[in-house]
């Protein structure tokens, strides 16, 4: 009942002319998978021509962050209306923003009310770093990103929500976490603080991707978990690759 959502954060990869050539190499074929929502996420400077080649191909396009204030002087943001203009989606809270550039759970919230108010789906990535796993601390760390960055957002908005369990530990290092571990997260963390938030029903409804090291290779072992709804694909979204792991959430 929840359609599997396959999304590729280019994060800062990809000139505007390179942006258009992986999209002449992956929009034929994404376009064909047709039971995966497909979203690509480049970076902001190549929204505006993605946007531009993706008419008709069912494909999404994201940003990768954006500031909560429409607008003002906020020297090298981007705003929520301007996402929306060319965006359906909005990766918020990334690690790498909370880990270099200061985010919080404080911000991450109010960005998500913002997308909330711009009519923009955010897919709101939570995750412990590795000294947080080793110390046992997944659970409390996750339940608390996904309590914080949610909070006040509407029960009729919910169902939009997409969030992104990104183990930081797994981000860019090869080392993916079992499609057991995630399961776990999934299930007895992520979707419980979505219930206490807007209600067992409604947590039913909001998908929860794995994201860290997804592969073509070790895609199909997470998405045959019944709480994994798809994925949040770095390094291999800027390949042929994410074709094979948008397969793979078709099965
Ligand atoms: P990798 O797939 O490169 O590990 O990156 C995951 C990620 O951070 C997606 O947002």
């Amino acid at each position: 009942m929840r359609t599997p959502l396959v999304a590729g954060n280019w994060k800062m990869n990809k000139t505007v002319a390179e942006a258009r050539e992986l999209i002449m190499v992956l929009g034929g074929d994404l376009k064909s998978i047709t039971e995966v929502e497909k979203v690509v996420c480049p970076p902001s400077m190549s929204l505006v021509a993605v946007a531009n080649l993706l008419g008709g191909t069912g494909i999404g396009l994201g940003a990768q962050n954006m500031h909560w204030e429409e607008k003002g002087a906020f020297t090298g943001e981007i705003s929520p209306g301007m996402v929306r203009e060319f965006c359906q989606y909005v990766i918020l809270g990334h690690s790498e923003r909370r880990q270099y550039f200061g985010e919080t759970d404080q911000s991450v919230n109010k960005k998500v009310l913002a997308a909330q108010a711009a009519g923009l789906v955010p897919i709101v990535c939570v995750g412990e770093t590795l000294a947080q796993y080793e110390a046992g601390e997944t659970a409390a760390v996750v339940h608390r990103q996904v309590l914080a960055g949610l909070q006040g957002v509407d029960a009729a908005f919910a169902p939009k929500l997409v969030v992104a369990y990104e183990p930081v530990w797994a981000i860019g290092t090869g080392k993916a976490s079992s499609g057991e571990n995630a399961e776990s997260v999934h299930r007895d963390v992520i979707r419980p603080a979505l219930a206490e938030l807007f209600g067992a029903q409604t947590a039913e409804a909001i998908r929860i991707l794995y994201g860290g090291s997804v592969t073509g290779v070790n895609a199909a072992e997470f998405f045959a978990q019944p709480n994994v709804d798809g994925a949040l694909v770095g390094g291999a979204s800027l390949k042929p690759e994410f074709i094979e792991i948008a397969r793979a959430a078709a099965r």
